[in-house]
């Protein structure tokens, strides 16, 4: 929706004013504050409607609760913002403004909370959802603007991972990758691919027609406090191979790039943000498909780093990509690695929607990325990373296997992929198989893509900014 600044948004003739209210203090609005009901608290999420008949510039007011005024937080403010956006959707409503508590740092979680309860991927639909056109609001900060980035690439990220399969294959990803601004991006081609060494990844890849295509984005600012790479799994499809998947646990795995659709919605916007820190985008893109010339169970393939890997199961793909993508990573002599995939249905089983699982080789910066989530509504839940996961992946005639027990199948992707970080690299991995794409809607989000991790990942390359 277009955002638009004016000096007072009260004055402007919309559909629906939004205004928040406190638990025991009084709106802004004369209006509702004369005919709420006491029933009314404005308990965080709570909503009241009324409709003006003329006694205002907007045809209805909408005051939505944030709970009380001393505890209130982003995350109260958002959900609350979107549960009052929504109501507006279901008014059918245009043009919004929204008249919020000038004492609260509401920019970013209000311009976000407006934009993701807006989205709906309806592309393909011949009769679209509705959608708010327009948002007024009366403060003009560079939060507005740097709101408005933030979800842009969000938006750009789901739109990605909506897409099917044969839209959003390895060479749109490359295509993409090389379209962003402020960033400078190479894609290597299989030839080159092999030529890097990097046996694991190849082999997840040659049973498609649609060739891989390995995708590096450079962001590098005049001036940089530290050199970090993020790493999305980018399995364009994911059939499981020649291990194929039975139809239900098929039908989503074009989401299986949500990882690099985050990594790429990053870098979409990355060269407006500005952060003082370089940012190494890297996405080993393919499809694991089922054919005459696709991997085969008991293969022994030798990943970048040298080591070799017997293939126990052929849906065990993504680390295998990651494995050389990591490798990669890490030669470019970063400081840190953050890595984003839709790894496990054991990580689904564990914490279904509600949290991603997190995972990594250094405490504090495990530590890091979590509060980075909590501050804007990404929950990410430690798993653990104890030897008997590894154990469990020892080969009779290779390094290791790719596939360990059938349970504790999180850990273990875990411990697969650390045999592929070197040891001076912080590094955590973020196992988004249950929170990447909603089967049905959940607090902000509508069913689908949810573009999780990219405000995280985000807001922690922010905290590198100098202000
Ligand atoms: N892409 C899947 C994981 C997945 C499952 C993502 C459900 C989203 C929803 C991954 O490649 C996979 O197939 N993992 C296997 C590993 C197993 C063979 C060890 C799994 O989790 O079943
Ligand atoms: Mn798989
Ligand atoms: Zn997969």
């Amino acid at each position: 929706m277009e955002i638009k600044v004016v000096e007072n948004t009260k004055e402007i003739q919309c559909d629906v004013l939004i205004v928040n209210k406190f638990v025991d203090e009084l709106t802004s609005n004369p209006l509702i504050n004369k005919f709420a009901p006491d029933t009314f608290k404005g308990k965080a999420g709570e909503t009241f409607l009324i409709h003006t008949h003329g006694e205002a510039p907007s045809n209805y007011v909408l005051a939505v609760g944030f709970g009380e005024e001393q505890s209130v937080d982003d995350n109260i403010i958002r959900e609350g913002i979107a549960k009052a956006v929504k109501k507006c959707a279901e008014l059918k409503a245009k043009t919004i403004a929204f008249d919020i508590s000038s004492n609260l740092d509401f920019d970013i979680p209000v311009i976000l909370g407006a934009e993701i309860a807006n989205y709906h991927f309806d592309k393909y639909k011949t009769k679209k959802e509705h959608k708010i056109s327009e948002l007024y609001i009366s403060n003009v900060t560079d939060k507005v603007y740097k709101a408005a980035t933030i979800a842009q690439g969000l938006e750009f990220a789901r739109n990605l991972a909506n897409e099917p399969a044969s839209f959003a294959n390895p060479a749109k990803l490359a295509e993409l990758a090389c379209s962003f601004e402020g960033v400078e991006a190479t894609v290597y081609d299989e030839a080159q691919i092999r030529e890097m060494g990097m046996g694991a990844y190849l082999a997840v890849a040659q049973g498609s027609v649609n060739p891989p295509k390995f995708i590096h984005i450079k962001y590098i600012p005049e001036y940089a406090r530290r050199k970090i790479a993020i790493v999305g799994k980018g399995l364009c499809f994911d059939s499981g191979g020649l291990d194929i998947k039975p139809a239900a646990s098929m039908l989503n795995m074009k989401d299986d790039m949500s990882g690099a659709a985050c990594v790429l919605g990053i870098m979409s916007v990355i060269g407006k943000l500005k952060p003082h820190v370089e940012v190494h985008a890297i996405i080993a893109a393919c499809e694991n498909m089922p054919s005459g010339s696709a991997y085969k169970p008991g293969d022994i393939l030798t990943a970048k780093n040298g080591k070799t890997i017997e293939v126990d199961n052929t849906d065990a793909e993504g680390r295998l990509t990651l494995a050389d993508a990591l490798c990669y990573a890490c030669e470019l002599g970063v400081h840190e690695v953050i890595d984003i995939a839709t790894l496990t249905g054991a990580c689904m089983v564990a914490l279904g929607s509600a949290a991603s699982g997190i995972m990594g080789n250094n405490e504090e910066f495990i530590k890091d990325i979590i509060k980075s989530g909590e501050y804007v509504g990404e929950k990410f839940w430690q798993l653990p990373m104890w030897q008997e996961y590894r154990d469990n992946m020892n080969s009779d005639v290779a390094d290791m296997k790719n596939t360990g027990s059938r349970y504790g199948g999180a850990s273990a992707a875990g411990m697969f992929l650390k045999e592929f970080v070197t040891d001076d690299v912080r590094w955590v991995h973020l196992d988004v198989a249950g929170t990447a794409f909603l089967e049905k809607p959940q607090r902000e989000f509508s069913k689908g893509a949810s573009g999780v991790g990219l405000r995280t990942i985000l807001n922690y390359l922010l905290s590198y900014t100098l202000t």
